[in-house]
């Protein structure tokens, strides 16, 4: 309106600024949200330079990883990017940091803490980060299913596999279970090696990353493949379904890449001809099928750089990775497969007011939101990740 200067001003503390900011105590949130330090205000003009200077002023004690899901605000102060294979390999290979702030979320800062050293502090600027699909496989489900498949007497023949995307209890069952942990970088050499070691495989928790890489890339047909679903009696299966399957899935998926559908796919092929349609392995199987090409995050980013100038792509995974792909390449067109908006809500909690308050917080001295996993499930973790470190 002419003549009238508005001032924005942040929002008073309700229960939804608490929620935005995880800011405060919810015990009741997600994995219990205890972020006691001020935050920043997200309008404050200076946040760019006081993350510059509390960094600067860390020097090499500090190192920053960020998942190429993170926000732009954020992925500019990571002295790393990657998915979440590089980003465990660079957090093992920094034994030199006294803090690896973990941009990204709680599993993988999880991880990050099994393969560093006990010294070194791993830490989430916002505890709240966590992971839907993380959350869809808890420790007392999946030890009730492994103690239904001993008492039919199969528990010998299966090697369980774990998605990094799980919680170190989980790794720590796959671990002392003689598995290992996979990533969608290497998820067809960790299930090769698995069955070179058993004749059937338990995956956890993303059925679709385990039914994609079984059909499409290890030959196996769908018949194989059969769904463990935790909140049914004996995971909704028959005896038989169990004995007969080459690959139990755990009923777990990705709210992101779920969200992908056949429908994305024809309407993106309809509206754009001559369009390459290029999606995460986290993706639904009939997507995946659709779709002209399937890899990890880091895949997706170097077939984008590696795409002639004036194609086409539709991106079916998170949008801030898709969003900077599409900048970056001016000269290609390329665009989110869904019509519909779709950032990771867990993944975009890490903001620049976070990260401020955390690198502030290491220079005054306090060493905030620290992820420590307990000694005994780091190290049956640790076996099941040295394992995926190991895979040839
Ligand atoms: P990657 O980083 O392994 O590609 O996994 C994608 C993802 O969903 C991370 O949360
Ligand atoms: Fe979890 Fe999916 Fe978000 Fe990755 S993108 S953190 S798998 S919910």
């Amino acid at each position: 309106m002419a003549g009238v200067t508005s001032t924005w001003t942040e929002p008073s503390d309700t229960p939804l600024t608490l929620l935005l900011l995880g800011k405060g105590t919810d015990p009741a949130s997600e994995r219990g949200v205890d972020c006691p330090g001020d935050l920043p205000a997200p309008s404050d003009p200076d946040l760019v330079a006081r993350a510059t200077a509390a960094k600067a002023a860390l020097g090499d004690r500090v190192f920053v990883l960020g998942h190429h899901y993170q926000r732009d605000e954020v992925i500019q102060f990571a002295d790393v990017t990657g998915d979440s294979f590089k980003l465990a390999q660079q957090a093992a290979a920094r034994p030199d940091a006294e803090f690896i702030v973990f941009c990204g979320v709680h599993f993988m800062a999880e991880s990050a803490d099994i393969l560093t050293k006990p010294e070194q502090k791993v830490i989430l600027p916002d505890l709240a980060a966590g992971c839907s699909m993380a959350d869809m496989a808890v420790l007392g489900q999946v030890e009730t299913a492994w103690e239904h498949f001993q008492d039919l007497g199969i528990t010998d023949q299966i090697v369980p596999v774990t998605y990094m995307n799980s919680s170190a209890d989980i790794k720590g069952f796959v671990g002392r279970n003689k598995g290992v942990v996979c990533t969608s970088s290497n998820a067809k050499r960790a299930l090769t090696w698995s069955f070179e070691q058993g004749s059937k495989v338990f995956f956890l928790p993303d059925q679709h990353l385990g039914r994609n890489t079984a059909v499409l890339e290890m030959g196996f047909d769908l018949d194989d493949c059969v769904l463990y679903d935790p909140h049914k009696p004996q995971g909704g299966l028959t005896d038989e379904q169990l004995i007969n399957a080459r690959m139990i899935l755990w009923r777990g998926h990705c709210s992101v890449h779920g969200r992908f559908t056949l429908d994305s796919v024809r309407e993106v092929r309809e509206r754009v001809p001559g369009v390459n349609v290029l999606v995460h392995p986290e993706c639904r199987h009939d997507v995946v099928r659709a779709a002209d090409f399937v890899g990890s995050t880091e895949y997706i980013i170097k077939a984008l750089d590696a795409a002639p100038a004036g194609s086409a792509w539709a991106v079916g995974t998170e949008l801030n990775l898709v969003r900077r792909l599409a900048l970056a390449h001016p000269d290609k067109q390329i665009m989110f497969l869904d019509r519909t908006v779709c950032y990771c809500s867990t993944m975009n909690r890490i903001d620049l007011p976070h990260l401020v308050w955390t690198l502030e917080e290491l220079v005054a001295g306090r060493v905030p939101n620290v992820i420590t996993v307990d000694e005994k499930t780091a190290h049956e973790a640790r076996v099941a990740l040295d394992q995926m470190l190991a895979l040839p």
